[in-house]
């Protein structure tokens, strides 16, 4: 998959994905990470990349010059996507469809960090393709959430995970908060790992599993049960085997 991505701090994605997943991502050639410097699209001595607002007010304002020319320049994959909170909300469900673009006819997507008070809105309306926020809070620009978007994505990717069962076997994918894990030692400090863990008896520890992801999802993110349209009759039997008190 290929993801370019336009910034004023190349740095700091540059750090973050050299190493662990997304660094073994890249190194595998798995990933194409592409980081431009919108400053070298710059045509003036200082290397200015915003400018203060029309009408007045606090802050500076990204200038539209380098960001076109960055884009125009390079010819991304497209859909290009400006980071900002005022944008589609990012979840699991973003990160899949992004995730299917690496199959698609561009090979990928890229993205656009906003930066200071705004980018000029000729960006929004000419540029981009559309706008992506990754939660309802304002950073102080868009480089954090293009980290967010990009492992997240890139872990959906075949060949990144060590362990391939482990994307799929996961908690929001199937509208769940995860089960509890446990390893090694069986005894820490007198906390024990329960019992059915470690008896071996498969059917008995899936069963345990997706008990403890439901009674944990309705008891933390009642908001996912609803999103994924409820709880089954199977799930429902589940619930009332373990603890008819919980039912209701
Ligand atoms: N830039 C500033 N705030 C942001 C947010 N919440 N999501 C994405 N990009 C941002």
């Amino acid at each position: 998959m290929r993801i370019d991505v336009f910034t004023i701090f190349p740095e700091l994605l540059e750090g973050f994905s050299s190493v662990a997943l997304l660094g073994r991502a890249r190194r595998d050639g798995v990933l194409d990470l592409r980081i431009h410097d919108l400053r070298d699209a710059t045509t003036d001595a200082r290397r200015s990349v915003d400018d203060a607002p029309f009408g007045g007010g606090a802050g500076m304002v990204l200038t539209p010059g380098p960001l076109f020319q960055a884009v125009e320049t390079t010819d991304p994959p497209r859909p290009l996507y400006l980071l900002g909170p005022r944008g589609r909300r990012f979840d699991q469900s973003v990160a899949e469809e992004l995730a299917g673009l690496a199959a698609g006819a561009s090979g990928g997507f890229s993205l656009l960090c906003g930066r200071y008070e705004g980018v000029d809105e000729r960006v929004s309306d000419h540029l981009v393709d559309g706008e992506l926020s990754i939660g309802d809070y304002v950073l102080a620009g868009g480089e954090a959430a293009a980290m967010v978007v990009i492992e997240a994505v890139s872990r959906l990717l075949p060949g990144v995970m060590g362990n391939e069962a482990s994307a799929q076997d996961e908690s929001f994918t199937s509208g769940l908060l995860e089960y509890p894990h446990y390893t090694r030692p069986a005894d820490f400090r007198g906390w024990e790992v329960p019992e059915v863990l470690r008896n071996g008896d498969h059917a008995r520890i899936e069963r345990w599993r997706r008990l403890k992801a439901l009674q944990r999802t309705i008891d933390e993110r009642p908001d996912l049960i609803v999103a994924r349209g409820g709880i089954s009759d199977e799930e429902q039997r589940l619930l009332d085997a373990e603890d008819p008190d919980r039912s209701s």
